[in-house]
């Protein structure tokens, strides 16, 4: 398999109707969308470098195989922001680290664009995130739907909960 490189989805806008495939499959009802074609309309703001919203594709060899973004606003029960949204990996390539690169991508991304919190909602990857140093905040409702709205704090030294060295004795 070819290695997964990380990039910004403005250099590649022509993959936006697939990732909108992905998203329509995986999650339209919670998107409380009728077509791929609406959430296509929505990725196209998704088409900037540094500011949010913003996005990123994981890449291996010529092909799109991943992607995340960073959103203003996600629903509109729950007003904090910004927020990290749309972790997708294709079927093919899960269980190698994509999706792990993806979320650490983003993160730091957050972090060079001077955030200093990120939120999510997930209806079932909590365990993902937690143990990637994601914390649970609220449950929530959405479109009918159990959601975890999980919150992290993102500083420079914790991006992956990596625990700081002891001295020994
Ligand atoms: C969740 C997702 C992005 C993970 O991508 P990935 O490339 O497989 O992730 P990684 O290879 O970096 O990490 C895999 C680890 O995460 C775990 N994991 C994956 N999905 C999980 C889930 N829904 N709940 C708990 N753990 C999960 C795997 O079991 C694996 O753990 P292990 O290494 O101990 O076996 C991918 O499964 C996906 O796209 N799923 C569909 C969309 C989705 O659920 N997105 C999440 C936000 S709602």
């Amino acid at each position: 398999m070819a290695d997964v490189v990380i990039r910004e989805l403005a250099d590649f806008p022509q993959w936006i109707p697939t990732i909108s495939a992905w998203y329509h499959g995986e999650w339209r009802d919670l998107l409380g969308v009728n077509s791929a074609e609406e959430i296509a309309q929505g990725l196209a703001k998704w088409l900037v470098r540094d500011a949010i919203p913003t996005a990123l594709v994981a890449v291996a060899g010529e092909e799109v195989v991943g992607t995340v973004a960073l959103k203003t606003r996600e629903f509109e029960q729950f007003g904090e922001a910004p927020w990290l949204a749309g972790l997708f990996v294709v079927p093919q390539h899960r269980k190698s680290g994509v999706g792990m690169q993806l979320l650490r991508a983003a993160e730091k991304k957050a972090v060079a664009m001077g955030v200093h919190k990120l939120y999510l909602y997930t209806p079932c990857a909590q365990r993902f995130y937690q143990a990637l140093g994601w914390q649970v905040k609220q449950e929530m409702t959405l479109y009918a739907k159990p959601v975890t709205v999980m919150e992290k704090v993102l500083q420079p030294h914790n991006l992956f909960q990596t625990p700081p060295a002891r001295a020994r004795g």
